[in-house]
């Protein structure tokens, strides 16, 4: 819990990815809802975490809630969403990993197309923040995506 509370404070997370206070994280902690991944580097040092939802709904439709790397720029971000994928399509079984991130999330954006999200669309002006209303873009990536290796 540190770690992600630490991570949700870093100003360059804190404009991309709205921070849960810690009663948030724990209620989704134990909600067999929810998945937490924690990441290790080779020294087995913690280097970025996933949250995953959907779990329960019964459609196999996952959301892929939140990913931190940190720190960003090493290609850990790339790397685990390649193994949360390997993971939703696999063990999970799910048939469709969606998610939303901040228009002008860049990184995100690249990182996502890059292992083969699909774009889905845009959610204008959905959320407003302190600087006023940003938009959202949709991308998904489909079980069938995932085993043509798009
Ligand atoms: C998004 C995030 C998880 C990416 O992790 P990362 O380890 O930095 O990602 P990678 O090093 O694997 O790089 C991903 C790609 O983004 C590119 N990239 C990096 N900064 C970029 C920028 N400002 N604009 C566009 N692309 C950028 C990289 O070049 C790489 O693409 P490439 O492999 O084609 O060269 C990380 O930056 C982060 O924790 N950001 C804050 C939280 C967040 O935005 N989460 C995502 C929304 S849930």
């Amino acid at each position: 819990m540190p770690f992600l509370l630490r991570q949700e404070e870093r100003p360059e997370v804190v404009s991309l990815v709205p921070s849960w206070p810690k009663d948030r994280h724990w209620r989704a902690m134990s909600d067999p809802d929810h998945q937490y991944i924690l990441f290790q580097d080779a020294e087995e040092r913690v280097v970025g975490y996933v949250v995953l939802g959907g779990l329960t709904n019964g459609d196999g439709c996952l959301e892929l809630v939140r990913m931190v790397a940190a720190p960003p720029g090493f290609g850990t971000g790339t790397a685990m969403a390649r193994a949360v994928l390997a993971h939703a399509f696999g063990p999970l079984g799910a048939h469709r990993v969606g998610l939303s991130l901040f228009s002008d999330n860049a990184c995100a954006r690249r990182l996502f197309a890059n292992v083969g999200f699909v774009l889905e669309g845009k959610l204008r002006d959905a959320v407003r923040g302190p600087r006023g209303y940003r938009s959202l873009t949709l991308m998904g990536m489909l079980r069938r995506d995932y085993q043509s290796g798009f």
